[in-house]
């Protein structure tokens, strides 16, 4: 298989073992049906879901749903049919196996199915790790495997015109340091250049969606401005990434402050100028002939 660049597996892992322990629990089951409701973090879940509703009712049966780039896997894939996965990272395919039907080694480029044998591909937070030059070859691939009429649902990790994305470039060497390469963002491309990608290789829209520009959810100036490298340049940053701390110090808190952010985060996404935005949320139709 080619070789991707990597770099937050163990992040990732994380994630996936703390998913599992949500999904374990009925106390943290229902507390996370609320969060997936409410908080500025779930948007991305619950445009997910809405295209995946909508599909399975179009098909009246459950659908074939391959999640590319899988990561740990998504419990509520299930819900809609049958779910398998592609994933590179032997450790996360170990742990979605233990969710989906079938998890098997792959690459977006490189996906191990016949043409045509799913309604629905998800690739949630992949696309933005795949490197400018792979991306077509990407694209082409996941239609592929996809049946015309079809539909590929994305969380698309996007570059960004906005305040923070202006500041963290005023340092280059930061930039890729801590955008880029900590998280494994090696193709970053802004969100209209991702629109007109996808539509230039025949996708059809049913909906795209600019979200997260200005408006910081819990714990993300932290997590991005939280080293001393930009703070001892920035100086102004140090009460903004101190009171992010303490919003973002544990899931309960960030949550919460992330449900109390949501109406103000959705009105933002929906005044912003497309390119201010951090992610799109995707779904594209595969043309029928
Ligand atoms: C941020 S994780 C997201 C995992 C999962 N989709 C989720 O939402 O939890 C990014 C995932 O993309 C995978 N990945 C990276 N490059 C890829 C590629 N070229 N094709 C498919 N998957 C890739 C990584 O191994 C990792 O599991």
């Amino acid at each position: 298989m080619t070789t991707i660049k990597q770099s937050n597996e163990k992040a990732w892992v994380e994630h996936t073992a703390l998913r599992d322990k949500v999904n374990e629990s009925p106390l943290l089951r229902s507390l996370n049906a609320v969060r997936m409701k409410l908080s500025a973090s779930s948007k991305r879940d619950r445009f997910i879901l809405k295209h995946l509703k909508q599909h399975a009712r179009k098909r009246g049966r459950p659908l074939q749903i391959l999640d590319v780039g899988c990561g740990g896997g998504r419990l509520y894939l299930k819900d809609f049919g049958e779910v398998r996965g592609v994933e590179p990272d032997d450790q996360l395919r170990q742990a979605a196996s233990r969710h989906y039907a079938e998890v098997k080694p792959g690459l977006a480029n490189q996906i191990p199915y016949p043409s045509g044998s799913f309604d629905v591909l998800t690739l949630i937070d992949v696309f933005g790790h795949i490197e400018r030059g792979g991306k077509d070859e990407s694209i082409a691939e996941m239609f592929r495997v996809l049946r015309p009429g079809g539909i590929l649902i994305g969380f698309i990790e996007c570059d960004a015109e906005n305040f923070w994305y202006r500041i963290a470039k005023r340092r280059p060497d930061l930039f890729q340091k801590y955008f880029v390469a900590r998280l494994g963002h090696f193709g970053l491309e802004l969100a209209t250049d991702t629109d007109a990608r996808f539509k230039r290789m025949g996708a059809e829209v049913v909906e795209v969606r600019p979200i997260d520009g200005f408006l910081p959810a819990a714990g993300y100036l932290g997590c991005i401005f939280g080293n001393t490298e930009y703070l001892q340049q920035f100086k102004w940053l140090v009460p903004l990434v101190a009171m992010s701390r303490i919003f973002g110090a544990t899931l309960i808190t960030g949550e919460f402050f992330n449900c109390l952010l949501c109406p103000l985060s959705v009105l933002v996404d929906r005044l912003s100028p497309p390119n201010h935005c951090t992610a799109l949320m995707v779904s594209y139709r595969k043309p029928s002939p």
